[in-house]
């Protein structure tokens, strides 16, 4: 046991040394600790424009510390351009995996391509990419955007029952997948009801600040009394659309409704306070998903599916207050 003990250790550091040979017994050790979970990661975040994007980035974190995985955050601060250069030197840095979380749906293909010829499997979280080339991504971990518009849509057509409603729109960052996706969707839902429609539309960039301005030109423009509800495609959009509102003397949740997607604990606050009325849950946890499928890809080549979604839960008032409780510390 001891001779073989020993001559371990020669033939290790005999393949330290020269670093050749058939796989030796440090770069098996090395793989059996990748299997393991002790992988490098890079993700290259989009920015923490909105309390869901920033629990997204925490969750990461915490489940990468869980599973020994060292995660490289990179944050975007909105820009593609900073993305690019983000993957560019987790490649050069050689780390074992990328976690792109794409701000925009276009533009991927070369960078994404760089990953390809450097063996680096790249997982999308949370946005698709526009690409001809699946083979540029091993998975990409988001939920079905255009659902989430539906169940939304859906909800307001049902708590009408057939009255009249003038709808405006907060959209999100021009150019990512889920906007158009969110969009589509909430038109869908409504368009069982000829008596609901679209009559305002503008981007509030998923941010609180932007939400509220973007109420605050729709309340002008308006008609006094003319607006029936808000649909915005995320919580702090309508978080910021809520202040606007009161500002303006309204009452948002009753003068005017309100539903959004994403569920973080504010707008559960706001339910249980009476001024909003439905959110359609976007899980922040996608990045442990996307741990799980790399483990087992690294592990044994085992390949994920394409897409793996998450659900689209409608959440109501009714809930709020114990929903508020349960997920606030999580963000
Ligand atoms: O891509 C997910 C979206 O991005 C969330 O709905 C929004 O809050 C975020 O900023």
């Amino acid at each position: 046991m001891k001779a073989f003990a020993k001559y371990g250790a020669v033939a290790l550091m005999l393949a330290a040394m020269t670093g050749c040979g058939d796989k030796g017994g440090a770069d098996k050790a090395a793989d059996a600790g990748k299997a393991g979970g002790a992988l490098t990661i890079g993700f290259s975040q989009i920015g923490s424009e909105s309390g869901w994007r920033a629990a997204e980035t925490k969750l990461a974190k915490l489940e990468a510390e869980k599973r020994g995985i060292t995660l490289k955050v990179s944050d975007a601060q909105q820009q593609q351009a900073n993305q690019i250069k983000a993957i560019r030197s987790f490649i050069a840095q050689g780390v074992d995996a990328i976690l792109l979380a794409p701000v925009i749906s276009s533009g991927w293909d070369e960078v994404l391509g760089e990953a390809k010829a450097a063996n680096i499997p790249v997982v999308l979280l949370d946005r698709q990419i526009d690409t001809a080339d699946a083979s540029l991504y091993l998975s990409a971990v988001t939920s079905d955007t255009v659902e989430e518009g539906r169940v939304a849509g859906r909800w307001l057509v049902s708590t009408l029952a057939g009255r009249d409603c003038r709808v405006v729109e907060i959209q999100g960052t021009i150019g990512a997948s889920l906007v158009a996706n969110r969009k589509k969707g909430f038109e869908e839902g409504i368009s069982t009801a000829a008596n609901v429609q679209i009559v305002r539309t503008q981007s509030g960039e998923f941010t609180r600040a932007k939400g509220k301005e973007v109420m605050e030109g729709f309340i002008k423009a308006e008609a006094p009394g003319s607006i029936c509800a808000v649909y915005a495609h995320n919580d702090d959009m309508m978080i910021g659309a809520i202040q606007a509102m009161k500002e303006a003397g309204l009452k948002p949740g009753s003068d005017i409704l309100a539903v959004s997607i994403d569920a973080v604990p504010d707008i559960f606050k706001a339910m249980a306070d009476g001024d909003a009325n439905a959110t359609v849950e976007l899980t922040p946890d996608m990045a442990s998903r996307a741990y799980d499928l790399l483990a087992a890809y690294k592990k044994d080549g085992t390949q994920p599916p394409k897409w793996v979604q998450t659900p689209s839960t409608l959440y109501l008032p009714d809930t709020a207050a114990a929903e508020y409780e349960r997920r606030k510390d999580l963000y």
